[in-house]
């Protein structure tokens, strides 16, 4: 009885002394998450995984149109400001997610209607007032969110419809709106579709013919135990070789993508997991570091996932934490066993 409170003492001592080796202190480039206010206000655990292991933080919904701009002459920056006070009460950067993308538009801008100058007056004054009202204090934005179908074509949306030429004047909008901002393109899915991938070099290459201001790309690599390693470098590869800094914006390895109601995460799934996550990181550390803006994980513990929630896939491990917020191998892999750069 004695030893076994000796030792919790030891390992709970050892925690919160820092001793232990926290994921954020592992690496050169910044380590962060996709965060929920309403987790961090309300879970403890979840609010000490947020503070101590990451030193970078994503809004994953609360910067999106929907939120910030509920109503065409109304903006409600509260949930966003609340993750952006976590964010600097805890000495975190905080990275801007999104300013244009085709989902989670609130109603109001879905069932507008008026000419080009009307449509562009909307989207220039949504990406300024947001870009605005957070100027300086994000270090970047995910200006433009998924814009291309895997077959290389913009995807339809009422921004291409109403105006052809969003993308570049977004970014330009951005730009005017937070001058020292890092913007990027942010999109997933680019291994295996090599049209889409060429459509995201191609704009690259076309914005900058045209003097616009884009500094990065995000991964945000979505993907699975199953997933093409040599299709995944190929992607790296080419993003870096342009030239641009590469975010990891939205990693999660899905180890069920097929949503198997008789899947069972065993010993043989957690390492084919690992052995993913060691690849992703592996392949990271390859990009020259003055492109390396960071690894972002799509939130916290396995039971936050948007696959359990947005995709309703209740049998789904995507992530680093358990569902009860404790460490899985990977995290003991990244943590302990690593060579890492730092
Ligand atoms: C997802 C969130 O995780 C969900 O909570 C929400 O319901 C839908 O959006 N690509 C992106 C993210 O760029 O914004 C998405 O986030 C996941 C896919």
């Amino acid at each position: 009885m004695k030893t076994i409170f000796i030792c919790l003492f030891i390992l709970l001592t050892q925690r919160s002394f820092g001793q232990s080796p926290l994921l954020k202190d592992q690496f050169s480039f910044p380590l962060g998450a996709s965060m929920n206010p309403r987790l961090l206000q309300e879970n403890e655990a979840y609010r000490h995984l947020a503070t101590t292991e990451f030193n970078s933080v994503t809004a994953e919904n609360h910067m999106k149109m929907m939120m910030v701009h509920p109503e065409a002459n109304r903006f409600d920056f509260s949930k966003g400001d609340e993750l952006l006070q976590f964010a600097k009460s805890n000495q975190k950067r905080m990275h801007g997610h999104t300013l244009v993308w085709h989902n989670q538009v609130p109603k109001w801008m879905n069932e507008f209607s008026g000419d080009a100058q009307a449509w562009e007056a909307l989207l220039k004054n949504h990406v300024q007032e947001v870009a605005k009202h957070y100027q300086g204090q994000v270090s970047g934005w995910d200006v433009v969110n998924e814009a291309f179908l895997d077959d290389g074509s913009l995807r339809p949306s009422i921004w291409v419809k109403n105006i052809p030429d969003y993308i570049a004047k977004s970014f330009q909008w951005a730009h005017e709106a937070d001058p020292n901002a890092i913007l990027f393109y942010n999109d997933y899915g680019q291994d295996g579709k090599p049209q889409k991938m060429k459509a995201i070099l191609d704009m690259v290459q076309d914005l900058q013919a045209r003097h616009i201001p884009i500094h990065g790309l995000g991964l945000q690599m979505h993907i699975n135990i199953s997933s093409n390693n040599a299709e995944i470098q190929r992607v790296i590869q080419q993003s870096s070789s342009t030239g641009l800094i590469i975010h990891f914006s939205e990693l999660d390895i899905a180890v069920n993508p097929k949503n198997d109601s008789t899947f069972v995460y065993n010993e043989t799934a957690k390492e084919a997991q690992k052995q993913k996550f060691k690849f992703i990181f592996d392949a990271y550390a390859g990009i020259p570091k003055p492109q390396q803006y960071g690894i972002t994980f799509w939130n916290i513990g396995d039971r936050d996932s948007w696959l359990r929630g947005y995709f309703k896939r209740p049998k789904e491990y995507p992530l680093l934490f358990d569902d009860a917020y404790a460490p899985k191998p990977a995290y003991f892999y990244l943590t302990n066993t690593r060579k890492n750069e730092k």
